[in-house]
């Protein structure tokens, strides 16, 4: 049974593979001193599910981000609330990427009055005086909670952090497909759907996708503007990147601030040689697209409904509106229907069979009661 469709050239092989292997190699984050730690990683989840770091006091992370639906919303014309997976990988957080770090992302909806608005004297006053908390808490960082504020809080960032760094996604149908060409094994690759194959074709080639959702996470960690609209409301645009970078230079949670647990500042030098320039008007985070088929909607403001949609917008793409300095990677593909679908039957793909990632608790005794 030879099939065609599965001859590729040396080319095309060779961008097939740098989507891989997955999962990638990975070590504990170097910034944060729990990062892999179990009792910090039960922390994290039981904090990820109290609402007692709202001020209201019926908000938790859950309500945002719930797991039984990939940690977003759903919720169409929602702000988008991004799935959690894959977080580990990530250089920038945020849509504008004003964190530099998953543990101060995770502060960024405590400090938000907005969102859950707790603040850092609020967390603190709630760590030490709760028992359970305060326990899991000395479990976590081998002491007891102490007098500053700022730490105590900055601590919930990085125990929660801790916790979602556990969320990888599990293999998908390309993984087997692309570990079955590594290894030339033919019968393998030809469980791959030929759509698929077509699609993800059209990914690496015309579509240059790849240029932008490049490696193992599909995601170059970088920002870019894909030439989605910005308007919050009439006459105000988010401007993405450009804010981002501007806040993460105000913010006193980076990588070169007092929080980093990191003497070396090993992994700081993104941040100390960030620059603002005018192109990082509108452009916004790049994706990562593993499990992109369970997050709908789609784009920064989940403007998008379907991936079918995702694929016509990139098919039909209005040039002109790209400010993207002269570098012109992103171009009108006037896809037909057929090729439209074949994209969106390659991006189904990515979905994972089975999930690598437990949120339910089942290190009990890991927390205090
Ligand atoms: C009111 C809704 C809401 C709540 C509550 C909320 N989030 Fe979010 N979260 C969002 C939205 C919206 C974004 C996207 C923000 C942006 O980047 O512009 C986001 C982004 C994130 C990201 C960044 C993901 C990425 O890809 O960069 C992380 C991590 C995150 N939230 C974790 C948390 C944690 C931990 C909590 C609880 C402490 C929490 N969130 C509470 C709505 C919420
Ligand atoms: C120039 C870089 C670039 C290229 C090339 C590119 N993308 Fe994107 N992609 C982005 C950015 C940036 C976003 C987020 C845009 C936003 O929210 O405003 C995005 C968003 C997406 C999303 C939505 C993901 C989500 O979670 O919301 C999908 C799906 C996607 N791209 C697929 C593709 C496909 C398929 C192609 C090729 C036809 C492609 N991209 C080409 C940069 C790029």
């Amino acid at each position: 049974m030879s099939a065609p469709a599965l001859e590729f050239t040396a080319e095309e092989e060779r961008r097939i593979l740098r989507h891989g292997p997955w999962p990638p190699a990975s070590r504990p984050d170097p910034s944060n001193r729990v990062s892999g730690k179990p009792a910090a990683i039960a922390f994290g989840r039981a904090l990820f599910f109290d609402p007692r770091l709202s001020f209201s006091g019926a908000v938790s992370c859950a309500t945002c981000h719930p797991p039984d639906r990939a940690w977003t919303d759903g919720l169409p014309r929602s702000r988008g609330p991004p799935s959690l997976f894959n977080l580990r990988f990530n250089r920038w957080f945020g849509w504008d990427g004003a964190q530099d770090t998953l543990w101060a992302q995770n502060l960024r909806p405590l400090l938000d009055g907005r969102e859950m608005g707790v603040g850092p004297s609020g967390a603190a006053r709630l760590v030490r005086s709760d028992r359970q908390l305060s326990c899991s808490y000395r479990r976590a960082f081998g002491v007891a909670p102490g007098a500053d504020d700022a730490w105590i809080f900055v601590d919930l960032g990085k125990a929660l952090a801790a916790f979602l760094e556990t969320q990888v996604t599990g293999r998908t149908p390309f993984d087997d497909f692309r570990d079955a060409l590594a290894r030339n094994d033919a019968a393998g690759q030809a469980r791959y759907p030929a759509a698929a194959v077509r699609g993800l074709r059209l990914f690496l080639g015309r579509g240059n996708c790849a240029f932008c959702h490049f490696g193992p996470t599909f995601t170059n960690g970088e920002f870019a503007d894909a030439g989605v609209p910005h308007f919050i409301k009439p006459g105000r645009v988010d401007p993405g990147r450009h804010g981002g970078i501007r806040k993460l230079r105000r913010s006193p949670y980076t990588l070169l601030g007092r929080f980093n647990d990191d003497a070396q500042r090993s992994t700081a030098a993104k941040t100390r040689y960030v620059r603002l320039r005018q192109s990082n008007f509108g452009e916004f985070r790049v994706p990562g697209l593993r499990n992109v088929a369970l997050t709908a909607p789609y784009m920064h403001a989940g403007s998008l409904e379907t991936l079918a949609d995702v694929a016509r917008h990139y098919s039909t793409i209005d040039e002109e509106r790209l400010h993207a300095g002269g570098e012109r990677i992103l171009r009108r593909l006037d896809l037909s229907a057929r090729e439209q679908v074949d994209l969106v039957a390659f991006l189904k793909t990515l979905t994972e069979k089975t999930p690598l990632h437990e949120y339910v608790e089942k290190t009990g005794n890991a927390l205090c009661r």
